[in-house]
């Protein structure tokens, strides 16, 4: 079978291969993959900066945004064939931690953790793939390809949970989101931050396009330039940059007793005018959470599940700006002005 292969930590190694049909020791449920995200972190593994071949392997089966249909429901409960499926990504450490031990294994504390096309077990960017039953998710049918939204959908719905669980550390009923990134996550944080009823912003530097257009449609509120000048404090923000500056704006930028929560994975630049104890005196005086989120686990996987079958199908297409086929990979992995989210299509959904 066809599948976009990597060597990990070697840019330029990148290519579309044959190899053999999935193991059935991957897992009982057989799936044929229609359509699989790409996202930053799959072109920081082809450009060589991350990325873990499975042990003994030189090569990565990359793609961790996966959608599929059932070829053979193995020994899942409750699947059929035909049925679309999502397969999660991470996998708990074998150990294993305490969190990973209660299913947590989005929380893992030691590092062992695994993840398909990410960190030493093969993604879903191969014609065939399996998955073990009970880390496969089955999708609303009349979601199609949009299905392809749920892993994206999950990294959100986990920073939401985040955010709310540590505002109960005081009387705190948030009002106001800002949303730092109009990219697929960010958007998808907008839309979950108005599922919510709250009232939402997202600011970005794109002056012009779909970004703006799909933020006004939500019933959000769209701004360029920086964090100050959105003009108020708002109680919630999700960082989704990795923007050195622009987490610093939001450190200092987001309300008394807000929760800014950061999801965005950037490295190096500077950060212009202003100093780490600067952000900390702001973050202190002003009783601010600053929360790291990364993954989900399986009670996240279900709630992007009802965010995606509440969200309006219209919308959510818009989402998807491109789609290549396996032979462009390369084109697919390679960000164009008005990219949203572009997925290469394996097979009609
Ligand atoms: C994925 C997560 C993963 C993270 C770190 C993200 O792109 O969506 O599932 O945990 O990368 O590897």
């Amino acid at each position: 079978m066809k599948a976009i292969t990597v060597e990990p930590r070697k840019p330029g190694t990148a290519q579309l291969e044959d190899i053999p049909e999935p193991d059935v020791r991957e897992g009982s449920v057989l799936v044929e993959a229609i359509a699989v995200g790409v996202c930053g972190t799959d072109v920081e593994i082809v450009e060589g900066k991350y990325g873990w071949a499975p042990p003994g392997k030189t090569r990565l089966v990359l793609g961790h945004e996966s959608l599929g249909r059932v070829v053979d429901p193995g020994q899942s409960v409750g699947l059929k064939k035909g049925d679309l499926v999502v397969g999660i990504v991470r996998r708990p450490d074998p150990v294993p931690c305490p969190n990973c031990a209660v299913g947590e294994w989005d929380m893992c504390r030691n590092g062992q953790y695994t993840e398909r096309g990410i960190k030493e077990i093969h993604g879903f960017m191969s014609q065939h793939w399996r998955v073990e039953p009970e880390y496969v998710m089955k999708v609303d049918g009349s979601l199609g390809i949009l299905g392809v939204l749920l892993e994206p959908t999950t990294v959100v719905a986990k920073a939401w949970e985040q955010v709310l669980a540590v505002g109960q550390r005081s009387f705190w009923e948030p009002r106001t989101a800002l949303v730092t990134g109009a990219g697929p996550i960010g958007l998808l944080a907008a839309l979950i931050g108005k599922q919510r009823g709250l009232e939402v912003h997202v600011l970005d530097r794109v002056e012009s396009g779909s970004k703006p257009e799909l933020v006004r449609a939500l019933g959000a509120t769209y701004h360029t330039g920086n964090v100050a000048g959105i003009g108020f404090e708002p109680d919630v923000i999700i960082e989704c940059t990795g923007v050195g500056q622009v987490i610093a704006d939001s450190a200092q930028g987001i309300g008394a007793g807000g929760v800014v929560c950061l999801t965005g994975i950037g490295t190096g630049g500077r950060t212009l005018g202003v100093s780490t104890a600067d952000v900390a005196a702001s973050v202190v005086l002003k009783n601010n959470v600053l929360v790291g989120s990364v993954n989900a686990n399986k009670r996240h996987w279900f709630k992007a599940g009802e965010v995606l079958a509440r969200a309006d199908r219209k919308w959510l297409a818009r989402l998807i700006t491109r789609r290549e086929r396996p032979e462009a990979f390369m084109q697919a992995l390679h960000r164009e002005a008005d990219d949203i989210k572009v997925v290469i299509q394996f097979s009609e959904a």
